[in-house]
């Protein structure tokens, strides 16, 4: 196939993949983005396999049946829940093959590049390497086969500023000397090493936003092995996933009022420091309930409001809340879902699990939507939520969560609260909600008690 059409089918391709990350961007038309991407990506792979460089393709079939078998296993295997340590793995695999471009380079053709070249192969091989090894750091993190705090030590910052100087010496003395195979290699190591350490450092719970800037750094070292390899395809493709993995970072930063340099560097979530910045603990008393009673006031209620949390993902109480709320709106209650951006664990972990129950689009509104529609609203129900309804992001500047935007749900005439107990969530701080005149607390899983609380409401 002439290069022409090569890049007209790259084009082709580019042009799909924009249109998939648009329609991915709601949830009712999520799966024609992903169809359409998957389209893009068949006809890159079609036409770089047609390239007249191509001259065998036993390895290269091999390969392809024996990633699309593995890719196939685990992507039917993974639970909705543990999709973003498989986003990780996913990212670590674009920075091993940009990394393992890069090396195949240098020894195919170590003498003949040009300065260009040569920095856009050493830029793959660096963030490509440490891409592969920090998502893998990540990954093990999130599923548990590492601890997932924060590990710290003494002058680690500064063991990291010597690894990068390393790296950037040796780099040079490769650029100086493209067949210097100890400098080769000693910057594969060192860019090995660092994805390592700077990723120890990060608590488990800030990994999605270490995964989306992974995923970032996967793009631009697939974009750097475009420029090496003069592939458009790459260039595109990489560019794409860069700028994208930054701005879903950005996104996931804004919407938790951190900077990027604190998810990176102030360990969050290590000690308890948290609580302590968080000040007094909160006044008022904190007031039980009985299933009973939630029924009586949810049957009496005009209008309710669900707030999703990280607790509605851990007790996957998904479907239990779906009955629930049609239940209540076969009653004549308005049923309506906020969803705090933040909530859960990973970007649009709620719309992912209720989309999964079948809760129509049209039920979900995101904060700004509905967040002055709190003070009218009869009841609220918070399913497992803790730091997107904590009051203390907007009334205590001494809080690790001031700033950050937070549903209104304390202006409601009542709030119930379904969590197992007064333990703090994510950023680790005591709640001045559950302690509130309108709230009353029901303790136990969420799926429990949202079963229990529908066969009290039915009978
Ligand atoms: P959290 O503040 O983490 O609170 C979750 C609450 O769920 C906990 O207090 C826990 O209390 C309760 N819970 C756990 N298992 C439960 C079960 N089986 N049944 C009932 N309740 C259960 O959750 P959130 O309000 O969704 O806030 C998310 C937090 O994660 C934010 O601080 C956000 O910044 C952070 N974060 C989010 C993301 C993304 S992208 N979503 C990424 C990184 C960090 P009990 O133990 O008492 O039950």
């Amino acid at each position: 196939m002439s290069q022409h059409i090569i890049n007209l089918i790259y084009l082709l391709a580019a042009t799909l993949f924009m249109i998939g990350i648009k329609y991915l961007s709601s949830p009712d038309t999520a799966k024609k983005g992903n169809f359409l991407s998957m389209i893009g990506m068949g006809a890159a792979i079609g036409a770089t396999l047609a390239a007249p460089e191509i001259n065998g393709f036993t390895l290269i079939i091999g390969g392809i049946i024996i990633g699309t078998v593995i890719g196939a296993y685990i992507a039917i295997k993974v639970k909705m829940t543990a999709m973003p340590q498989m986003v990780g793995l996913l990212n670590g695999c674009g920075g091993a093959a940009s990394a393992l471009v890069g090396l195949a380079e240098f020894q195919s053709n170590s003498t003949g590049f040009t300065p260009f070249t040569l920095i856009t192969l050493l830029l793959s091989l660096i963030i490509g390497g440490l891409t592969f090894t920090g998502s893998l750091m990540a990954y093990a993190k999130l599923q548990g086969l590492i601890p997932s705090r924060p590990v710290t030590y003494r002058g680690q910052q500064a063991i990291n500023g010597i690894i990068v100087l390393a790296t950037a010496a040796l780099s040079w003395l490769v650029f100086r000397d493209s067949t210097n195979i100890l400098a080769i290699s000693g910057v594969l190591v060192f860019s090995l090493g660092l994805g390592v350490l700077a990723v120890i450092p990060i608590g488990g719970a800030d990994m999605p936003v270490i995964i989306c800037l992974l995923n970032a750094y996967s793009g631009l070292a697939v974009s750097m092995t475009g420029f090496a390899l003069s592939n458009n395809a790459l260039i595109i493709t990489g560019s794409l996933v860069g700028a994208s993995g930054i701005f879903l970072t950005k996104i996931m930063c804004d919407a938790m009022n951190r900077s990027l340099a604190n998810v990176l560097f102030s360990a969050f979530g290590k000690v308890d420091e948290s609580a302590a910045a968080s000040g007094e603990p909160p006044t008022g008393t904190m007031k039980g309930v009985e299933i009973e009673d939630v029924a009586t006031i949810l049957a009496n209620a005009g209008t309710l409001i669900i707030v999703p949390g990280y607790g509605m993902a851990a007790a996957q109480a998904q479907h239990a809340t779906r009955e629930l709320a049609d239940y209540l709106g076969e009653q004549g209650v308005e049923v309506r879902y906020a969803i705090h951006p933040v909530a859960g664990r990973m970007p649009g972990h709620m719309n992912v699990l209720l989309a999964e129950a079948d809760v129509s689009y049209d039920q979900l509104f995101a904060m700004e939507d509905i967040n002055d529609d709190f003070a009218a609203t009869d009841v609220v129900l918070v399913i497992g939520a803790n730091d997107v309804v904590n009051p203390a992001a907007k009334t205590n500047p001494g809080s690790p969560i001031y700033g950050m935007p937070v549903l209104d749900v304390e202006k409601a005439r009542t709030v119930i609260v379904l969590k197992r107990s007064l333990n703090v969530g994510f950023a680790g701080i005591e709640n001045e909600l559950f302690y509130m005149d309108n709230t009353r607390m029901l303790f136990g899983d969420a799926r429990a008690s949202l079963q229990k609380l529908l066969a009290a409401l039915k009978k």
